[in-house]
């Protein structure tokens, strides 16, 4: 897995008490790696790949396991989030009234690609899908804050306001 230097440097960092404390309270439970990953990104806001191997000595599961479930559910990150997370939804309601149009302005705006996170860690930009909102199309979450009925011009510039 490739990780760009300053995400080495914090992963050298990172403190691991929180997590062996955790991993201590699963320590007769077997199969519950679910459950230790999610609290995993609790404790770091995203899983480590020092806090994945960790759990991978502790609970004997495979590290290539653990990347598995990492990728597969789409609340697991294996990489920082920025301060501000927007979701875009690219459901079929929200596709057909301009998500991709959305995406579009918002990759060119920020200078990145959808999955990413600006660098100066500000914005973690994502694409999801249907967000139960349908009839507000197209919707993205912002902070966790429904926005609907959504034009490229509005979501850049309510994306620009974020700080
Ligand atoms: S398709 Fe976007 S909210 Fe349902």
């Amino acid at each position: 897995m490739l990780v760009d230097q300053g995400n080495k440097v914090a992963e050298q960092e990172l403190d691991l008490a929180p997590l062996d404390e955790m991993l201590d309270e699963f320590a007769e439970e077997h199969g519950a790696l679910i459950p230790i990953m999610q609290r995993t990104q609790g404790i770091y806001g995203y899983l480590p790949q020092a806090a994945l191997r960790r759990i991978s000595e502790r609970t004997g599961a495979p590290l290539s396991q653990l990347y598995g479930v990492a990728t597969f559910y789409a609340q697991f990150s294996l990489k920082p989030k920025g301060r501000h997370t927007v979701d875009l939804c690219d459901g079929t309601a929200c596709h057909v009234r301009g998500m991709p149009q959305i995406v579009t302005a918002l990759e060119n705006d920020l200078g990145v690609k959808a999955g990413d996170t600006t660098e100066d860690g500000r914005v973690t930009l994502q694409v999801v899908f249907c967000l139960g909102s349908c009839a507000l199309a197209p919707v993205a979450v912002i902070d966790g804050q429904i926005v609907g009925r959504l034009s490229p011009q509005k979501a850049v510039q309510l994306v620009r306001k974020l700080d």
